[in-house]
């Protein structure tokens, strides 16, 4: 048989199977979401079958019980007063908050079991209620169980209101590696409740605001204006200017994700990951003693000045964006940077491979253009980084 022969019998036993899923769910904003009175949760519960009981599971944050919430009990309470159409399958359930959900896999398995035992099926709802890693591993567990249980977010924390919780990722850790094993999984609803934000550490609060700052510097140089101009009301978390940064935060990585064309992330950029590159590989080398929105900050200032350098910022720019996040609170310079690894290289720049690795593809980094205007590059020059480097570092009189 000819090639050409060959190619036209291939293509004739090639069938293409093509189908496409609309997501669709709510992002509410709200207050007391536990509180009796309020119909918010019961509602997103009740969309699809209005008629019905509905059973649910909660795996609480335990970070959230030094609160003044007694939050499992109001929880309950919650689920008593909606009996005709909320069943809790059992007590609500607290997991450990913070990285160590995300570090040690035998908290996902007794997620895992949690929901086996209970005989938790397709149409019931898991409900994770706390910081940005609590809501990545119970997703996690959501989206894997029955290949799917229908999923609710109530995030707690700056940063998983503002950016993770909103978004369509989840994951844990393997071997140190963040986020190895994880799905893209978009939830069934999210509920943003400020009151979570008030019994939050000021250091999880300041932390959370690097993501606004974020995509404001990619996406809106309106809202970095707002940002600017509200500095003080946020560096104090004045209630009324952290729910607006909160929520606009919110709206533009919504907007990204529906509207950006690659929800999923098949390609090679990463929009909304102005910074991270750095910020990453800092968490790492600090075993997350850092925080990623502290790591972040260090990152943005770092591709600030690495993007004047470029010639793609105008020189200025990036010591407002300094001044503006060191007003907010954040330090712009931590002692890991300086390590320098076996071949005298600073151990921060194997950031750029690690960053490559985890999408595949060609070498993607947002840098910027000017203030709200993201630009993608394919190259880093080493020694112009470095450069940024030393200018981070010597602007912190480290
Ligand atoms: N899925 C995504 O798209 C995505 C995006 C960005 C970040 N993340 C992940 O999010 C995680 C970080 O999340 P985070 O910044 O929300 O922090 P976190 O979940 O690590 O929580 C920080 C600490 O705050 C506690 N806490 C949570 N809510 C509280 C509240 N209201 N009051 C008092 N304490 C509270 C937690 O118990 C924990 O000790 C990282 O694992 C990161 O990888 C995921
Ligand atoms: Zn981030």
């Amino acid at each position: 048989m000819t090639s050409d022969a060959r190619s036209a019998q291939a293509r004739a036993a090639t069938h293409w199977q093509r189908f496409s899923v609309p997501y669709e769910f709510p992002v509410v904003f709200t207050e007391g979401v536990f509180d009796p009175e309020n119909p918010a949760l019961r509602d997103v519960l009740t969309r699809l079958e209005p008629a019905k009981r509905h059973r649910v599971v909660v795996f609480v944050d335990d970070g959230l019980k030094a609160g003044p919430l007694a939050l499992p009990e109001a929880i309950v309470r919650y689920a008593e007063r909606h009996r005709d159409a909320i069943e809790l399958a059992c007590a609500p359930v607290l997991v450990p908050g913070g990285e160590k959900i995300k570090a040690e896999l035998h908290f996902v398995e007794s997620v895992q079991q949690t929901l086996f035992d209970l005989h938790i099926d397709r149409h019931s709802y898991v409900i994770a209620v706390g910081g940005g890693a609590v809501l990545d591993a119970v997703g996690l567990v959501a989206a894997t169980t029955h290949r799917g249980v229908r999923h609710i977010r109530i995030p707690t924390t700056v940063l998983a209101q503002n950016d993770s919780g909103v978004g369509v990722k989840n994951g844990v850790n393997l071997q140190g590696v963040k986020n190895f094993v994880g799905t893209f999984a978009p939830p069934f609803a999210v509920l943003n409740d400020q009151n979570f934000i008030d019994s939050l550490p000021e250091r999880d609060k300041v932390a959370g605001m690097a993501e606004a700052v974020k995509v404001a510097l990619i996406r809106d140089a309106e809202f970095f204006a707002w940002i600017e101009r509200h500095m003080d009301d946020l560096a104090t978390f004045e209630r009324q200017a952290m729910a607006t940064m909160i929520r606009r935060c919110a709206e533009l990585h919504m907007r990204q994700i529906g509207q950006g064309g690659d929800p999923f992330e098949t390609g090679s950029a990463r929009p909304l990951d102005y910074g991270h590159w750095s910020a990453h590989k800092l968490e790492s080398l600090t075993r997350h003693h850092v925080r990623h929105g502290e790591a972040v900050a260090i990152g943005m200032a770092l591709d600030a000045r690495y993007s004047v350098l470029a010639g793609l910022l105008r020189e200025g720019e990036e010591a407002r964006i300094c001044a503006l996040l060191e007003y907010l609170g954040f330090n712009l310079w931590h002692p890991a940077l300086g390590k320098a690894g076996a071949n005298g290289e600073w151990t921060i720049l194997e950031g750029l491979r690690d960053f490559q690795e985890h999408l595949g593809g060609e070498l993607t980094i947002t840098l910027l253009g000017g203030i709200g205007v993201g630009v993608e590059v394919h190259e880093i020059d080493r020694e112009r980084m470095r450069q940024a480097m030393v200018w981070l570092k010597e602007r912190a009189g480290d």
